[in-house]
């Protein structure tokens, strides 16, 4: 045998293959992208806080999970489909809200835009976002749903809202894990700072808001955090949101039923189970660890949503199994991005999407409504 016919004929109709074809997995791109990023973009998208034993924990919980797979179903048909909030998914898997997203791409948060659209996914764009909501709403092709971090001074907060709604978002995430931002140790080692031409593109209105201040002895970040946003945000102000919006409200940050069973009480359509991926508070709970009694706690009165670790197709169905209705998506969304922009976060969705499918199959879940507790406790 000649050696060119072991060579695939060339055909010009064929994108190109790029840097993420080759990546079999989410840690493979995890790896790829470290030796992207530049050291201090590469420490604050990976940081925990502290110790980081709650970024640790997150991912422990998935691994101690066994999944009980139910045989001799037929699954020779399949779907991954959802509905979360009333919105048809192709995936339980949606975009978490992430900072900064031009640090991993220039082209920033339209990339994963585009490639959420493409996943048949919602995106969950950043109050932190460094390109304004307004230009990533234009570019969606599908859902945008909004994070909200509530300013000091509340017109700003009040007018970003207004903007949000304008634009087209179809939900507000209230991030409540952060009243003060959790000290990520190699931030405030290298004094994280946004490159030059990198803003935080929705407060461009005023110039402190949009850039962060220089902090001698500090992360940046960490110092925008204590000058600008409201450490006293409490239970009155989630009334004051609803007061202000008529898009549904979930909140995120949530480890204790006691407060999920408030935030429902006070009208939030969905709870966000995170531990803000580790960044915040070091020590809490895993995610997944909490979930159950949080899904008791809510019941059937909104929809309750997890986030943290999540990097394998088995971790969705162990999330759903114990009752969430999604997962979310970080650092895996910004690995993508830093491989291959937008082709990068577009494979790092396919291949979880895949490995559910294949995961579902396996469990005798043909579809996701399929997916039980009993796929998770012996005892049933
Ligand atoms: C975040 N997260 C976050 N959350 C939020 O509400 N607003 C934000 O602006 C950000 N920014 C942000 C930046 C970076 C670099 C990371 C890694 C995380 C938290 C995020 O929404 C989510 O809760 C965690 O990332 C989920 O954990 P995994 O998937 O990263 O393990
Ligand atoms: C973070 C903030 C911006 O985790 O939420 O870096």
């Amino acid at each position: 045998m000649v050696v060119a016919e072991l060579v695939a004929p060339s055909d010009s109709n064929v994108a190109p293959s790029s840097a993420s074809d080759k990546l079999i997995n989410l840690f493979a791109f995890e790896r790829t992208a470290q030796a992207r990023l530049s050291p201090s973009a590469r420490d604050y998208f990976a940081s925990g806080a502290g110790d980081e034993i709650t970024l640790r924990a997150n991912r422990s919980a998935f691994e101690r999970v066994a999944l009980h797979y139910r045989v001799l179903v037929d699954v020779s048909e399949r779907s991954t489909r959802t509905t979360v909030l009333g919105h048809e998914l192709a995936t339980p898997v949606l975009v978490a809200p992430t900072a900064f997203q031009r640090l991993a791409t220039p082209e920033g948060e339209l990339a994963t835009v585009r490639a959420a659209g493409g996943a048949g996914t919602i995106m969950i764009v950043s109050t932190l976002s460094t390109t304004k909501i307004e230009t990533i709403t234009a570019a969606a092709s599908g859902p945008v749903w909004f994070q909200l971090y509530v300013y000091r001074e509340r017109a700003a907060t009040e007018a970003l809202i207004e903007r949000v709604e304008a634009a087209g978002c179809s939900a507000l995430v209230l991030t409540v894990d952060a009243p003060v931002l959790g000290r990520r140790e190699r931030d405030v080692q290298n004094r994280f700072q946004l490159p030059p031409g990198v803003r935080i593109e929705n407060m461009l209105a005023n110039q402190a808001r949009a850039s962060l201040p220089d902090a001698p002895e500090d992360s940046g970040l960490a110092a925008y955090f204590a000058s600008l946003l409201d450490p006293s945000l409490s239970w009155r102000d989630l009334d004051w949101l609803r007061s202000r919006t008529t898009l549904p409200i979930l909140v995120k940050g949530i480890v204790r039923p006691d407060d999920a069973r408030q935030a429902v009480d006070r009208g939030a359509a969905g709870i966000i189970v995170s531990n803000h991926g580790g960044r915040q508070l070091d020590t809490a709970p895993a995610t997944l660890d909490v979930l159950p009694s949080i899904v008791d706690a809510v019941g059937r009165r909104a929809e309750v949503l997890l986030d943290g670790g999540v990097r394998r197709g088995t971790d969705v169905i162990k999330a759903i199994a114990l009752g969430a209705r999604a997962v979310l998506l970080g650092r895996p969304v910004l690995w993508g991005l830093a491989v291959d922009g937008e082709r990068g976060a577009a494979r790092v969705l396919e291949l979880l999407r895949d490995e559910l499918d294949r995961g579902m199959a396996l469990c005798g879940c043909p579809r996701v409504c399929d997916i039980d507790a009993s796929l998770v406790r012996v005892d049933f």
